[in-house]
């Protein structure tokens, strides 16, 4: 069986939680896209694991970890992630796959990311400053640094003195300080020894997976409203994030997948700039973003906190034939005397999808909304359905009915056992 869990709205929904749940009988767990731009939080047992480029399936017995060919790796980060793993007893020899087709996060693309945000002023994108977009623009433009020439040394050189001989110059244009490849060369040197018994192709590990029915989940970072096509562009991450990143990043034909997971957050939150139609701005959200603990995983910038948009919701089913929802953090919303569901945009007095919105009219628009009484009760302990209060069961019940997708998961806590299978 091959699943895909996907994040459907602007990131932070709580995938972490709901892979590494779903991880426990995998045979392998996959990284698709995206870099440690990406944070996934896991609590077991009371304890907190937060990483970002290690699949989140590593805390689980069973799966093999795979990074796959659409994910950019930063040396650094990879290194101190292996570390946490290796120190809790994890043979890493055997439980992580990185694929050599991935890119590398040089310095000067941390740099230039940092500077171009500089540059932008007060138009601003708020990335993550990891480099994203400048290794993502190098990938596709024939400038990348890949894991494969990390294992042929003489190469990796010639290639990164190369490549920073180009962007130090764009970097004094920008009045940063140029980068000295000498001082990176160790570090990179001691990753390529360091992961050179865990690369392999990939692509062969996941044609034998497939031919032998293995159970493999595929892991979406960042969400929908962030992919790069389909997300409110330039409001937006560097990688595919849909369904169809799943080819592009690891080789599974998309075909392949049985299960298609939008994980959905029972309201909204965003880091970084760009419209956000059902923001709030009152004390409703500071009370969501405290009790929620909605402070980013990557960066601990605060998120900006809106009502559940079910209209971009409906409009990232459609685009990854999301046939299963996970709602999380339903618990949040436990003590509000009323909550509101955005149900469709009005844009001058106009009905408007949130297809035909460009970010331009997207910060324009007015959103419809769709009021429902809360419930006071701590449904954090709760493991069925039916026991939920009934106006919590009404509002899944509706969210399932909109989208015409069924809710299979309900989850009441950050704790990997917290969780209702509807
Ligand atoms: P970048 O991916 O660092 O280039 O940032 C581009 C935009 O995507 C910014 O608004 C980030 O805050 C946002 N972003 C990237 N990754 C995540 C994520 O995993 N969760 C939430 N927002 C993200």
């Amino acid at each position: 069986m091959i699943q895909l869990v996907i994040g459907s709205q602007w990131g932070d929904e709580g995938k972490g939680k709901i892979v590494d749940m779903m991880a426990r009988n995998a045979d392998l767990v996959v990284r698709f896209h995206g870099g440690n731009n990406a944070g996934h939080t896991v609590v077991v047992n009371g304890k907190k694991f937060a990483f970002h480029l290690i699949p989140s399936g590593i805390l689980q017995k069973k799966p093999i970890v795979v990074i796959a060919n659409g994910v950019v790796i930063d040396p650094d980060i990879l290194m101190e992630e292996m570390a946490i793993f290796e120190k809790m007893g994890m043979n890493l020899k055997k439980k992580l796959v990185i694929s050599p087709r991935c890119h590398l996060i040089m310095p000067y693309h941390k740099e230039l990311d940092a500077a171009y945000e500089n540059a932008r002023g007060k138009n601003k994108l708020g990335t993550t400053k990891r480099g994203i977009g400048p290794v993502y623009a190098d990938k596709v433009s024939y400038n990348g640094v890949r894991i494969y020439e990390l294992l042929n040394w003489p190469l990796f050189v010639e290639k990164f003195k190369f490549q920073a001989e180009i962007k130090n110059k764009i970097l004094v244009a920008f009045g940063v300080s140029p980068i000295k490849v000498e001082n990176y060369l160790p570090i990179y040197k001691k990753l390529a020894e360091k992961i050179k018994p865990m690369v392999r192709d990939t692509f062969a590990i996941f044609q034998k997976a497939i031919k032998q029915e293995k159970y493999i989940l595929l892991e979406g970072a960042h969400a929908v409203m962030l992919d790069n096509n389909f997300g409110l562009y330039p409001f937006v991450t560097a990688s595919n994030v849909i369904e169809g990143g799943v080819n592009i990043g690891s080789g599974i034909p998309s075909k392949k997948i049985d299960e298609i997971w939008g994980v959905v957050k029972a309201y909204t939150s965003r880091v970084g700039g760009g419209p956000l139609p059902t923001e709030l701005f009152d004390k409703i959200a500071d009370d969501i973003r405290e009790k929620g603990y909605e402070y980013g995983t990557t960066t601990g910038r605060p998120r900006r906190i809106g009502w559940l948009d079910l209209s971009a919701v409906k409009f990232a089913c459609l685009l990854s034939s999301i046939n299963r929802i996970a709602i999380t953090k339903i618990d949040i919303l436990s003590g509000l005397s009323q909550i509101k569901v955005c149900v469709n945009y009005k844009l001058n007095g106009k009905k408007i999808e949130f297809s035909q919105c460009g970010y331009l009219e997207l910060s324009k628009l007015t959103p419809v909304y769709k009021s429902f009484p809360g419930w006071s009760e701590d449904i954090s302990k709760i493991k069925s359905f039916k026991k939920l209060p009934i106006n919590c069961q009404k509002y899944v019940k509706f969210i399932e009915k909109y989208l015409g997708v069924k809710v299979k998961i309900v989850s009441v806590s950050p704790e990997r056992e917290a969780s209702i299978f509807v």
